[in-house]
C-alpha cells in the first residue's frame, strides 16, 4: 500500500472505529486505556503506526503463540493446574515460591487490588508527578487521597521527597522503576534503603513493569523478608503480551493471602490462554533477549535522531522516550497523527514534554521522517 492509500485506508477505519466508539467504551469502560495521561489520546488499534501505549511490536514468541493455539482448544475447562503451575514457576523465578505470587488480568488489575487493600483504612497514596497513574481513581474510590511529589529536574523520582511527604495516613507509596513516562531508573541501593524506611509505616509498591528492559536488577527479593513490599509485574511488555492481559504480584505470603482476598475469585483473572502463553514464553529467553537488543538499537536510532532535531531527549531505559518538543517548529502530535501515527502523549500538562513508544526501525524511521519534513 502506498503511502497516500495508506493513509486513506486509515482515515477510514478510523471513522469506523469512531462510529463504534460508544460500544467499546461499554466494553472497556470509561478509561479504555486512556486514564494515564494529562489530554485525550486517540488510541485506534486501527493505525498504521500504533507507538503510544509502549506495546512491544515484535511478539509475543512464537513459543507463546503455539501453546495458546493448543490451550484455546482447553478453554472449556477452568485452569487451575495451569495457574498452580505458572505461580510455582514464577515465584522460583525470583528465589520465592506460588505462594508468593498473585496473578491477575495484567498488572493493572493488580494495582487495583492493592489499592483497595491499602485503603481499606482510607488515608493518602504517594506518587510521582508525572507517573503511571492509570489505578489512581480507583484508589481515591477505595479511600485513597493520591498525593503527587513532582520528579527531580532530570525527570527521576525525588524519593528523599516522596519519603517527607509521608505523614500518619500514608498507606501506599508508589513507585515505578525504571519510571513511566520518563524511562528514568533509580538505582538499586538508592532504592532500596528507600523502600526500607517508607515500609516501616506503609505500603510499597514497587512497579517493575519495564525492569527487563533495563540494567537495574528487580527488588522482588526484598519480600521475602518484608510484609509491606509488594512488586508488580507484567506479561504485557518484554513478552509483548499486552492483549492477553496476564500480569502478577510478589509479596510476602501472608501479605498474598490478604491480597487475594480483595479480588472476587483469587488468581482467576488471567485465564487459560494468556497462562498458557506466559508460561512458553518464560522459557523463550531468547525472544526477550532479542526484543531487548532490538528495542536497544531503535531506541538509539529515535535518541539520535530527535537530539539532531534540537529536542533534549531523557535517556531511557525503557521501551519508549519522553523529550522536550519546546524547541521544535510544529505540534509534534498534530503532525504524526495526521501522517497515522498515533502515539505522541503529554503527561505534564502546558508543557513540550512528550512520551512515545519504541516501535520498530520501520515505523521510527517513519515517525523521524515526519519530524524532518515538519508541517
Ligand atoms: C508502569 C506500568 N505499570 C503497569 C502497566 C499495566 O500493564 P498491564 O495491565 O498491561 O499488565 C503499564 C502499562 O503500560 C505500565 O506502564
Amino acid at each position: 500500500m502506498n503511502n497516500e492509500l495508506g493513509r486513506r485506508h486509515w482515515l477510514k477505519q478510523t471513522v469506523m472505529a469512531a462510529a463504534g466508539l460508544g460500544l467499546s467504551t461499554q466494553i472497556f469502560g470509561r478509561h479504555s486505556g486512556c486514564a494515564e495521561d494529562e489530554l485525550p489520546f486517540n488510541n485506534s488499534t486501527n493505525s498504521p503506526i500504533r507507538i503510544g501505549s509502549n506495546e512491544n511490536p515484535y511478539g509475543p514468541s512464537a513459543l507463546a503463540k503455539a501453546a495458546m493455539m493448543q490451550a484455546v482448544a482447553k478453554s472449556n475447562r477452568y485452569p487451575w493446574e495451569t495457574t498452580t503451575l505458572l505461580r510455582k514457576k514464577l515465584g522460583e523465578a525470583y528465589g520465592l515460591s506460588a505462594e508468593h505470587v498473585l496473578m491477575g488480568a495484567g498488572s493493572s488489575e493488580l494495582l487495583g487490588v492493592i489499592s483497595a487493600f491499602a485503603g481499606r483504612q482510607n488515608g493518602n497514596a504517594i506518587a510521582a508527578y508525572p507517573t503511571f497513574k492509570l489505578w489512581f481513581t480507583a484508589a481515591e474510590h477505595f479511600g485513597l487521597t493520591v498525593k503527587t511529589v513532582p520528579l527531580t529536574t532530570t525527570k527521576v523520582h525525588d524519593l528523599p521527597a516522596m519519603l517527607s511527604a509521608m505523614d500518619g495516613k500514608t498507606r501506599m507509596v508508589y513507585v515505578v522503576n525504571p519510571h513511566n513516562p520518563t524511562g528514568t531508573v533509580v538505582a538499586k541501593a538508592a532504592l532500596e534503603s528507600f523502600v526500607q524506611e517508607a515500609s516501616k509505616t506503609a505500603v510499597v509498591l514497587l512497579d517493575e513493569a519495564y525492569t527487563e528492559y533495563s540494567d537495574e536488577p528487580s527488588l522482588a527479593y526484598l519480600v521475602a523478608n518484608n510484609k509491606n513490599v509488594i512488586v508488580a509485574k507484567t506479561f504485557s511488555k518484554i513478552h509483548a503480551m499486552a492483549g492477553a492481559r496476564i500480569g502478577y504480584a510478589l509479596a510476602h505470603p501472608d501479605t498474598i493471602t490478604q491480597l487475594a482476598d480483595w479480588q472476587p475469585w483469587s488468581n482467576a483473572g488471567a485465564g487459560a490462554v494468556a497462562l498458557a502463553g506466559a508460561m512458553a514464553s518464560m522459557d523463550d529467553v531468547d525472544f526477550q533477549r532479542s526484543c531487548r537488543q532490538k528495542n536497544d538499537a531503535v531506541k538509539t536510532f529515535v535518541t539520535e535522531a530527535l537530539t539532531q532535531l534540537g529536542m533534549q531527549v531523557i535517556p531511557s531505559h525503557t521501551s519508549f522516550l519522553y523529550y522536550n518538543t519546546g524547541t521544535y517548529s510544529a505540534d509534534v502530535a498534530a503532525i504524526t497523527s495526521a501522517a497515522g501515527i498515533v502515539g505522541v502523549r503529554t503527561y505534564e500538562k502546558d508543557t513540550p514534554w512528550r512520551r512515545t513508544s519504541i516501535g520498530t526501525m520501520d515505523e521510527m524511521k517513519t515517525f523521524i521522517d515526519v519530524l524532518k519534513r515538519g508541517v
